[in-house]
């Protein structure tokens, strides 16, 4: 499905053929490590090629030198790590990501480990790059038949293999095991929210979930006839025009099992899992609506995290719920007007069955209390309004809490998957008061991401809560049409930092 790559760690050393990636920073000089293991027979073909070419070392720009003299390699691969500013907080990450878009049909790949006079290249960023290049080689074409050439798929040819050559080769191999996980879950979701919405109804979301049960996941599934004794009639409201069952997916892993008081305490994550997202009644205009099957991301990270929890093994319990349902319209679809019962006994005016998310979210969050967890994230995407206020570099963080706000916080940074906190004032719930139910699912259009955090915070309030607006980040529109795989990486940062072990 993705570009298989297969990636191993070596002390330096150079390559007999394939591609040879180098660093170098914007004063391009070679560092004395690079200069002794190049040699004197190479290294004046490569100055030459990096003088004519104009090459000025910029932050991950690149330069492709065929065939240099003096190297055995096909192609040396130059990345720019730009000047001293930008290698005091190199993200290794992302030069792993420019290094694979370079290496052309190479099958085999060796990055030079070697940093500048300001960047040294630990076990742990040769781990980072390990991640940028498995996250940069992912493509979803599982479902192409023939490559762009007419030739054979693709998917037919080897894997390509990527050899890091670096000093530390037993810190980089022990600091992959978590950039491994971390790719794997990220991979994960990025599959599960690029599958075309025929295939990946709820009913299948919860058959791929299940799948986790043999890393050692403990799963439940719920189908229509239980969550209607249960009571979430908010969720089954917006799934009762679909063909398609609604589901819930109730995922634990156990790894505290030994640990006693409030460590013990479960988190929550609450995943979003609209398959497809018409509007329903109140339906959406056709332009790019194709990307509605993109709004069941918030549960694909959830399925993503347990993948990589399943993997990393760490002593902590987490509670993965997951509401899965189709927004869809037919004869016996929720229309506005209409009048719900939620989980939790709150009525709910439907004004808009296009603000379905919450409605979903509402019977989970309520769901959630049986776990008395220590902090429940929801995680969805939401709104349109968040994507206004972000846009696609940082998602949107509600919390009336401020210890875990920061940690959500901190998380984004640490792992690079960032986001931003918003306002819970109360004075934007005064819009959702409706005369007819105890709440509206719709406020007006200003603020529109923040009072549908308003409207979930009214089910929240028996535990620390998040919620994760993911609207704008969870998949790129365009030419690059696609998921991201975020959050995955952040709430598996938020939550390694909560480890019982620590
Ligand atoms: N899934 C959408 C939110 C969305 C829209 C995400 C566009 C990414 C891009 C959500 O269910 C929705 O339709 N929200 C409405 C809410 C409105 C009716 C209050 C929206 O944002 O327009
Ligand atoms: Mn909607
Ligand atoms: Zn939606």
């Amino acid at each position: 499905m993705s570009h298989e790559i297969k990636i191993s760690f070596s002390s330096p050393q150079l390559p007999k053929s394939g591609s040879l990636v180098l660093f170098i920073g914007s004063d391009l000089q070679f560092s004395a490590e690079q200069k002794k293991l190049l040699g004197t027979a190479a290294l004046p073909g490569l100055v030459r090629a990096i003088k004519a070419d104009g090459f000025k070392g910029k932050l991950r720009s690149t330069l492709v030198i065929p065939a240099p003299q003096g190297i055995d390699a096909d192609r040396v691969v130059v990345i720019g790590l730009g000047d001293e500013k930008d290698q005091k907080d190199l993200d290794a990450v992302r030069l792993g990501g420019a290094a694979i878009g370079k290496i052309g049909s190479s099958k085999s790949v060796t990055i030079l480990g070697f940093g500048s006079d300001h960047w040294t290249v630990t076990g742990e960023t040769a781990a980072d790059l390990a991640l940028g290049i498995r996250l940069g080689a992912y493509k979803f074409d599982k479902y192409k038949t023939k490559k762009k050439d007419g030739g054979k798929a693709e998917k037919n040819d080897g894997p390509v293999t990527v050899t890091i050559a670096l000093d530390d080769v037993a810190g980089a191999r022990k600091a992959a095991k978590e950039a491994d996980a971390i790719a794997d879950g990220v991979i994960l979701a990025r599959n599960l929210v690029n599958e075309p919405p025929n295939v990946l109804d709820p009913v299948e979301f919860a058959r791929r979930a299940e799948e986790l049960k043999k890393l050692g996941v403990e799963i439940t599934t719920y189908d229509e006839k239980q969550l209607a004794r249960i009571g979430m009639r908010a969720l089954l409201a917006v799934g009762q025009g679909s063909r398609k069952e609604s589901r819930v997916v109730v995922m634990k892993w156990n790894g505290a099992k030994g640990v006693k008081g409030a460590k013990a305490a479960p988190l929550a994550i609450i995943g979003k899992g609209v398959c497809f997202d018409s509007g329903g009644i109140s339906i959406k205009p056709a332009p790019e609506m194709d990307e509605m099957k993109f709004d069941m991301s918030g549960a694909a990270s959830v399925l993503g995290v347990f993948r990589a929890l399943a993997l990393l093994k760490p002593a902590i319990n987490v509670v993965g719920l997951i509401p899965a349902c189709e927004n869809l319209l037919n004869g016996s679809a929720v229309k506005p007007g209409d009048v719900v019962t939620s989980m939790s006994g709150q009525t709910i005016e439907i004004l808009n069955t296009d603000a379905e998310g919450r409605l979903v979210l509402c019977d989970a969050l309520t769901y959630a209390e049986r776990f008395k967890p220590r902090a429940v994230v929801d995680i969805a995407t939401l709104t349109g309004a968040c994507v206004i206020a972000l846009g696609a570099v940082r998602s949107g963080m509600f919390s009336p809490n401020d210890e875990l706000a920061a940690a959500l916080l901190a998380a984004g940074e640490a792992s690079q998957d960032l986001c931003w906190r918003m306002p819970l004032d109360d004075e934007y719930a005064e819009s959702l008061k409706t005369n007819f139910a105890d709440v509206a699912n719709v406020a007006g259009r200003p603020g529109g991401a923040i009072t549908a955090a308003k409207f979930l915070q009214r089910f929240a309030d028996k535990f620390p809560w998040a919620h994760l607006d993911i609207a704008g980040t969870a998949w790129k529109g365009g030419a690059a049409k696609g998921a991201t795989g975020r959050p995955v990486a952040l709430l598996l940062a938020y939550l390694l930092s909560t480890s019982a072990a620590k």
